[in-house]
């Protein structure tokens, strides 16, 4: 969490979110503070919740994980209280998304330009998908996979790999973060030829190296350009 995000989440009246997430924040909500949690795909309610709240009278945090405005609430909540006219200025707090929590356990990989894709198409068509990582893959930049595979989803992953071999070495290195900065972290560095054997599920974020990543050591290392 950011700084500000830890004092913002402290100093409202209510907390909404998924609940994994609500329960990661123990040490931070106290029991003066309403909660309202759900499940996964309960986004839209817990928006329209936060806003029926905020109506009311009381301040309201809705958390997600990483940085809200990546693949979080902070978009729904924009787009519902723009859309109902609502008036309400939402603050939006930024957060530690899992492309630089990863990268950071995995020494300095997104060092020159990199893309972040989700592999989720419960909101975005496969289709979609499928381009933005041929564009990612051809135009060489390193990639931050989201949402990598789920228990229903396994084939994307598979299908992402084969697009990088097209146009990226078999040796490149692939970073594989678990539960990044979340205590029971797991990270491995392989290469896009193995890069779906180790476990790789929901709590993992992939990072693809570019065509000059390389590893040292147990690290991975995306140069910047300089002369050393
Ligand atoms: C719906 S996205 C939310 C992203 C989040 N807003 C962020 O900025 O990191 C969920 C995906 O983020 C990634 N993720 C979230 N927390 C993570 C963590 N602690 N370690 C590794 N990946 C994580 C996983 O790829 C997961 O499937």
């Amino acid at each position: 969490m950011s700084r500000k995000a830890y004092r913002m989440v402290q100093k409202t009246d209510v907390v909404v979110g998924y609940r994994t997430y609500v329960d990661l924040l123990e040490e931070v909500i106290s029991s003066d503070q309403e909660i309202f949690s759900t499940g996964m795909k309960g986004e839209v309610e817990r928006a329209e919740k936060a806003i029926e709240f905020s109506g009311n009278g009381k301040d309201v945090a809705v958390v997600s994980s990483g940085d809200p405005g990546v693949y979080g609430m902070a978009g729904l909540i924009v787009e519902l209280v723009e859309k109902r006219g609502l008036g309400i200025e939402p603050k939006i707090v930024p957060g530690i998304t899992s492309a630089s929590a990863a990268a950071a356990s995995l020494g300095a990989p997104l060092t020159n330009d990199f893309a972040a894709v989700s592999l989720s198409d419960l909101l975005t068509p496969w289709k979609k998908i499928k381009e933005r990582l041929a564009g990612a893959a051809e135009g060489d930049f390193v990639t931050a996979l989201y949402n990598p595979r789920s228990k229903k989803r396994k084939e994307q992953i598979e299908i992402a790999r084969k697009i990088f071999l097209r146009h990226r070495n078999p040796k490149t290195p692939v970073g594989i973060v678990r539960s990044a900065k979340r205590g029971k972290e797991e990270k491995t560095i392989v290469v896009l030829d193995t890069m779906l054997e180790p476990e790789i599920d929901m709590l993992t974020t992939v990072i693809i190296g570019n065509s000059r990543t390389y590893v040292a050591g147990d690290t991975m290392v995306t140069p910047r350009g300089y002369e050393l």
